[in-house]
């Protein structure tokens, strides 16, 4: 199966080629179990060029290529550390880059930069997020997560909590949820950072379940999944006023035994650190997920899973 350019989860028009890669991660993942994952990316080169921070996306990409056996070059601070700084524009600097790597992760603080890299780029360029717009390889690790802990995704009813304005994750997922019969979404956001009118549109061209709700403590007796979010507080605008909102141990304990907690981290006040012991609080896991899955997506890039 291959993959060329990731940019946005509206490349994926049902659920066959999730079911591979969902296959493939979950094969990656026991063969690093037993330690003998195939070096099948040897002599490759994995370009990461990140305009803006990142933990575990970047680290997980770079974990992942030199697990597979090819190997890294990369760029944190792309503002700073490259001729971006002499005014390079985006799609030179990945014209070059693609001249000695080949494949690049790229982060960019523009919603639409990774579509625009990909335009000109001669190597698959995966989109690591794109300011307010998407984040595809964290919401496929998020839907891989949700059918490994609730064994399907199909009729689930998810809570997408917190900045669903600017929250790029929530956008992309909402595309992969879509793509699954009978699952109704909560949307549950401070009025100021309710999902956009475009997104709310999509969900009800694609015949998608989904309910505007106030109150996140009726919400959490009935769903399967919470999508917990931050205040996407780098992107907020003059207009935005940021409001408090989030779980406490009690929510919590309102859920049912068998949902989960999930959250695509960093996390600041809005998931307490006193949930991590309960078990529903899945976001470790899923963390650790976004390897194996990235794993998955670099081996369909490069035709070998
Ligand atoms: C997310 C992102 O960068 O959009 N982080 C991540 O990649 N796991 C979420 C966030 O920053 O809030």
């Amino acid at each position: 199966m291959q993959l060329r350019h990731i940019v946005s989860t509206t490349q994926f028009l049902d659920t066959t080629v999730l079911n591979r890669l969902f296959a493939m991660a979950n094969n990656l993942e026991a063969q690093d179990r037993w330690g003998s994952v195939p070096q099948v990316l040897k002599g490759k080169i994995l370009a990461t060029v990140f305009y803006e921070p990142s933990t575990r996306t970047r680290f997980s990409f770079e974990a992942a290529m030199n697990k597979l056996g090819g190997s890294v070059i990369s760029t944190e601070s792309a503002e700073q550390f490259s001729s971006v700084t002499k005014g390079e524009t985006l799609q030179d600097t990945v014209r070059i880059i693609g001249a000695y790597a080949d494949v690049i992760v790229l982060r960019h603080k523009v919603r639409g930069a990774a579509a625009q890299a990909a335009e000109v780029s001669s190597v698959p360029i995966i989109n690591a997020g794109d300011g307010d717009g998407e984040h595809p390889t964290q919401a496929l690790l998020d839907v891989w997560t949700i059918q490994k802990e609730c064994g399907g995704i199909s009729g689930l009813k998810v809570a997408l909590v917190g900045d669903l304005k600017y929250g790029r994750t929530v956008h992309s997922l909402l595309h992969l949820l879509a793509l699954y019969s009978g699952v109704h979404i909560f949307l549950v956001s401070p009025p100021s950072f309710a999902l956009p009118e475009k997104d709310k549109r999509m969900l009800e061209q694609k015949g998608i379940s989904f309910s505007e709700e106030q109150d996140l403590r009726t919400v959490l007796k009935e769903a399967d999944v919470v999508y917990m979010t931050r205040l996407q507080k780098e992107r907020m605008g003059s207009g935005d006023v940021p409001e408090q909102y989030g779980l406490t141990k009690q929510d919590v304990s309102l859920m049912k035994n068998n949902a989960i907690i999930l959250h695509p981290l960093p996390r600041v006040s809005e998931l307490p650190a006193e949930i991590d012991a309960d078990h529903r609080a899945k976001y470790f896991d899923q963390a650790r997920n976004g390897l194996y899955m990235r794993m998955a997506l670099l081996c369909s890039v490069f035709n070998t899973g």
